[in-house]
């Protein structure tokens, strides 16, 4: 397997084109013909020719190559960021710490200091896993969103009342903290992002992308459409986006990070819960811990894999779908095929169930984290899969289920020693809360909602979770976010992923591993390849327009598959290494993401 990659990507080496110019990727070594660098839509049309699906528009992948390391995130002025800092002697956490807090000022429609994630690290060879999510204020009660009927309010998803006690900044402190080199001091990570807030940056067509999904929320709040939508519409591109109050916040973080959650910052923050109807009190704020956690650590065809434990649902449903699908031959079956999509889709239905009805905060409610880890669970798992015939999702019982949303960023690093950082941070949707702090020009975070409010009722992603992930006062909501690491059977880091999505996440990390592992593709033909997606409730298989051939689409029906057409899925950039050099692949689904090597 790692000769047929090892094959694939040495092309890349030879095709490719440094600095983000269009690298023709090559064909990808498949069991069955597929002459083109993203070969499922084609593949597809192959089985029935006379049923020939729109051109697959993201067919050529972009790839950046670079021997000293890689940066790849959703803003092109972040990944810069981040670069500088690797270029200029820091090492992964160094420059993941950067990328973050520039992702802050240059993404505000996900990057953030308002809200939180988590990063999976391996450094020095050593595997770490940094939970940084928000909690519920103390003051928050199970049934908070309820109405008079026992119906879910929108405020769980919509406002001050939906935000969760922010974990960004303690947990970029602990990154840097444990991990960081001792050639750059936190005050050298924070000085691009307060030059980028004080100075400015130029509007642009990606960031007026965000801006228009997000000026719903941000026009209903006044401080937020003053910075935001400046005359009640977005900024003109071209111009200078400042904020010269985010400038000031981040300076007094200099200090660490009670700087944020002590002090005027602080104080801003909790003078406007108070005046708009929040809970986050000081004493919520004082009390915000960042938790090193124990990876998820499992295999896959001799690939070692870590990810993202609970509260984080992504390393331990990654592992369910890889556990369950080892079992079966899959690139055998055909990239894309019918036949493979079937297992695919039903290790995802099975894992789902689990996670909605079983995960949540491990510091609130006791998991089977052993029972579903293991190769019993999955052959069990397998012995209810039946050729030729999708599983309603009614006949499998795990629980109820649960809920995650959209907007949320993920970037990966890499550095010349090979040690890695994959870290994903989120405000939950676009612009989070849609509140920005008084004076302190940052966005709230509205990851209450990935609470279940009313379990075994859907959320705001149609994810319908359990009890396991009630609200309570200073319990982490489950999150889907995946950072992963894949070590190569040479001991090697192979891939760094992760991705933006809600529950889209976990299954476009797998989609990208398996494209590597099971299909030989490069990264850049793996983070490009048509996505699918199922998460057991709704019973249905979500897939990307033009992603999916006719013919396959039809078999798929005639198998019992409800199919549901999305323009994409899952924001999911990645860093693979092919031999001596790392191969950037940015996310061809969204405007601005850029790889940058040193
Ligand atoms: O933690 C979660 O699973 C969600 N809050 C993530 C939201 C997200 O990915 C939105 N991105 N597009």
């Amino acid at each position: 397997m790692a000769s047929r990659f090892l094959r694939s990507v040495s092309l890349v080496l030879l095709l490719g084109c440094a600095g983000g110019a269009p690298a023709p990727t090559p064909a990808p070594v498949v069991q069955t013909p597929a002459p083109t660098s993203v070969p499922a839509v084609a593949d597809a049309a192959a089985i029935d020719a006379g049923a020939q699906a729109n051109p697959w528009p993201y067919q050529t992948p972009v790839v950046v190559r670079g021997a000293n390391g890689m940066v790849v995130s959703d803003n092109a002025v972040a990944s810069n960021v981040g670069r500088d800092v690797l270029a200029s002697g820091g090492n992964a956490a160094d420059a993941a710490v950067a990328t973050a807090f520039a992702l802050a000022v240059a993404y505000p429609t996900a990057g953030n200091i308002g809200g939180g994630g988590f990063a999976v690290t391996r450094m020095r060879g050593e595997l770490r896993a940094l939970d940084f999510r928000e909690t519920a204020p103390a003051a928050a009660t199970r049934d908070m969103y309820l109405d008079a009927n026992g119906k879910p309010k929108a405020d769980a998803r919509d406002g001050i009342k939906s935000v969760g006690v922010p974990g960004s900044v303690a947990g970029l402190w602990e990154l840097h903290r444990t991990l960081g080199s001792k050639k750059k001091t936190w005050k050298d990570l924070l000085a691009p992002a307060i030059k980028l807030a004080r100075e400015g940056f130029v509007v642009d067509d990606a960031f007026l992308s965000t801006l228009e999904v997000g000026a719903k929320r941000l026009e209903k709040h006044p401080v937020s459409a003053a910075l935001f939508l400046p005359g009640g519409a977005p900024p003109a591109k071209g111009s200078t986006f400042k904020n010269p109050e985010l400038a000031t916040v981040l300076e007094r973080i200099e200090k660490g990070p009670s700087g944020f959650y002590e002090g005027p910052t602080a104080a801003a923050l909790v003078k406007q819960m108070k005046e708009e109807g929040g809970l986050i009190t000081l004493a919520d704020l004082k009390k915000y811990q960042a938790k090193w956690r124990k990876p998820v650590e499992f295999t896959y065809r001799g690939h070692k894999i870590a990810s993202m434990p609970p509260p984080s649902s992504g390393g331990v449903t990654l592992a369910m779908i890889a556990h369950i699908l080892e079992g079966y031959e899959i690139n055998k079956l055909g990239f894309q095929s019918p036949e493979q999509l079937h297992v695919v889709f039903e290790a995802m239905r099975r894992a789902y169930a689990a996670r909605n009805a079983k995960l949540g905060d491990p510091d609130f409610v006791k998991m089977p984290l052993a029972e579903l880890l293991s190769e019993g669970w999955a052959k069990e798992q397998r012995a209810t899969i039946v050729p030729d015939r999708a599983t309603p999702s009614s006949e499998i019982v795990a629980a109820p289920a649960s809920a995650s949303g959209p907007h949320t960023t993920h970037f990966s690093v890499v550095d010349s020693a090979g040690d890695a950082v994959s870290l994903t941070t989120t405000i939950n949707w676009w612009y989070g809360s849609g509140v920005t702090v008084k004076g302190g020009g940052f966005v709230l975070n509205n990851e209450m909602d990935d609470f279940a409010s009313v379990p075994g009722t859907a959320n705001g992603f149609g994810l319908v979770q359990g009890e396991a992930n009630a609200i309570a006062p200073g319990k982490r909501m489950l999150s889907s976010m995946a950072p992963t690491i894949v070590t190569g059977p040479d001991g090697k880091v192979l891939l760094v992923a992760g991705g933006a999505g809600g529950p889209t996440i976990i299954t476009a990390v797998w989609q990208e591993l398996s494209n590597m592992v099971d299909f030989g593709l490069d990264v850049g033909a793996a983070v490009s390849a048509p996505r699918f997606h199922m998460q057991h409730l709704p019973d249905e298989v979500i897939f990307e327009k033009d992603g999916l051939a006719p013919a396959t689409s039809k078999r798929l029906e005639a198998m019992g598959y409800t199919l549901k057409e999305r323009g994409h899925l899952a924001d999911a950039p990645a860093i693979g290494r092919a031999g001596g050099e790392w191969i950037g692949a940015a996310e061809p689904r969204r405007l601005g993401g850029l790889a940058a090597a040193p």
